[in-house]
């Protein structure tokens, strides 16, 4: 099928690259002409694993290409998918569709033969009948069809997870559409993706309802943690003996310093702002959203409680700033907030990341970035988890413990066993664990 894909970012540059190596002609489309430049040159905008293979291969095959002409794409398309951002808006909670209407109104001129237009974006329940009503000035309505289909990859995961989907949801009452669009993700559905058709407003919201709810799995677990800390009890084993049940699932029940990206804070943010403006009181995710803001500060709390309350001239060391392992979405990740709030209190920060530096530097230009853990270590009073890389659970903890001047570690996400760090010399505090070091001696 002959493909046009409108935005590469995460979304769009993945699914652009996996529809063309499942033997469609992909056109992806930026408005950033300096990305559609570096994807023509071989280099891949983001970080996520896998993909600069995948772009290489389907670009050398001709499937694949990259341009800043929505005009000449569009009219050379017969799907057409929105992949374009939609942040939260500047004066409220809501989603910031502009960037979505910009691409409708550009799509209707260009029309010139039937085209199916789908939200692949995260958009608003009724978007989908918004947009239909800017093509319908200047499109008759048999020439296009809008539908919603969301996307639920991972970022990190987003080429498995693109590859191989729990499920494919399609929100249009139009049979035949469904139908065709049915066809395009066959090669999926054969490997046992679940397929189902909903109306447009059913397949808006079921994205925004499972965001939200993973969103509350987290916040719930991190309340349990909580409460862990007070009770003598250890987080690990509870989710543990909690997640086993399999009407609860394991999955999002780690506790830590909460959750944030590019998608969970600004979804149930805008889903509580869906609900608001129809009268309605979501209390629940008001509550997921009050206990994910007090989570990322934790660690702040732990380090004055360790080193005392000035945190003026100590010098604290972040691993990790990307909001998850295996990105460089630095998109409102945790360690942004901690470290202007160290730097406030007179903290000297230092951070290392895998990956996600140059993007932290765009937004954090003035803290010490090191190139490794151990650089990073050195002279520090205390270190932060803050992304649980797989290389921050392999350390070599002696020689940290040798580079640093103090020797605490808040382990913002439980990737260290409390006892081993213990007996290794350092004071060690968990999120929710029971053997909290700072009180042994
Ligand atoms: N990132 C994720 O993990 C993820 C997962 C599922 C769903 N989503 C949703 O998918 C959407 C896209 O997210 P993302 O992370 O890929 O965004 P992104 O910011 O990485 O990419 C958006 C791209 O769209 C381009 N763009 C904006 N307006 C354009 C226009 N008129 N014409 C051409 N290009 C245009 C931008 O230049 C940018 O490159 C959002 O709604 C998001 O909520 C994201």
């Amino acid at each position: 099928m002959k493909i046009c894909v409108i935005g590469t970012g995460y979304v769009g540059l993945v699914s652009g690259a996996c529809f063309a190596d499942l033997g469609n002609t992909v056109l992806c489309v930026d408005k950033n002409v300096d990305k559609i430049e570096m994807l023509n040159n071989n280099q891949i905008p983001i970080y996520e694993p896998g993909l600069e293979e995948l772009v290489k291969k389907n670009y050398l095959s001709g499937r694949l290409k990259f341009t800043s002409n929505l005009n000449l794409s569009v009219k050379n398309s017969d799907i057409i998918f929105i992949c374009v951002g939609t942040p939260t808006h500047k004066k409220s909670n809501s989603a910031d569709l502009k960037y979505v209407f910009k691409a409708a109104s550009e799509i209707s001129a260009s029309i010139n033969k039937f085209k199916i237009i789908i939200t692949k974006s995260t958009v608003p329940v009724s978007t989908g009948d918004k947009i239909e009503k800017i093509i319908l000035k200047k499109k008759r309505k048999r020439l296009f069809e809008v539908v919603s289909n969301p996307e639920f990859l991972r970022e990190g995961e987003a080429i498995r997870d693109f590859r191989f989907p729990d499920r494919i949801i399609v929100g249009s009452n139009n049979k035949k559409v469904v139908k065709k669009i049915k066809s395009l993700y066959e090669p999926l559905i054969k490997k046992g993706a679940n397929f189902f058709y909903t109306n447009r407003r059913s397949a808006e919201l079921i994205k925004y309802a499972s965001n939200a709810f993973l969103a509350t799995k987290i916040s719930f677990i991190n309340e349990i943690a909580n409460i862990c800390e007070a009770l003598g009890a250890d987080i690990k084993e509870v989710a543990v003996g909690m997640g086993s049940d399999p009407r609860i699932g394991e999955a999002f029940l780690d506790a830590g310093i909460g959750y944030g990206g590019s998608c969970f804070p600004k979804d149930v943010k805008a889903l509580a702002h869906m609900a608001s403006e129809k009268g309605r009181h979501p209390q629940l995710l008001h509550s997921v959203m009050d206990i994910n803001a007090d989570a990322r500060l934790k660690v702040v709390h732990m380090l004055k409680e360790n080193l005392g309350q000035s945190l003026n001239d100590k010098t604290i060391g972040l691993l990790g700033l990307a909001f998850k392992p295996n990105t460089d979405d630095m998109r409102e990740a945790p360690s942004i907030e901690i470290a202007l709030r160290l730097i406030e209190c007179g903290a000297n920060v230092r951070a290392y990341d895998p990956v996600a530096i140059p993007s932290a530097r765009r937004i954090m230009p003035d803290i010490f970035y090191a190139e490794n853990p151990y650089e990073l270590a050195t002279n520090c009073d205390a270190l932060v988890v803050v992304t649980e890389w797989n290389e921050f659970k392999q350390l070599d903890l002696e020689q940290i413990l040798t580079s640093m001047r103090g020797n605490v570690i808040i382990d913002g996400r439980n990737i260290y066993s409390p006892e081993e760090l213990y007996e290794r010399g350092f004071v060690h505090r968990g999120i929710g664990r029971s053997y909290d070091t700072s009180t042994k001696s």
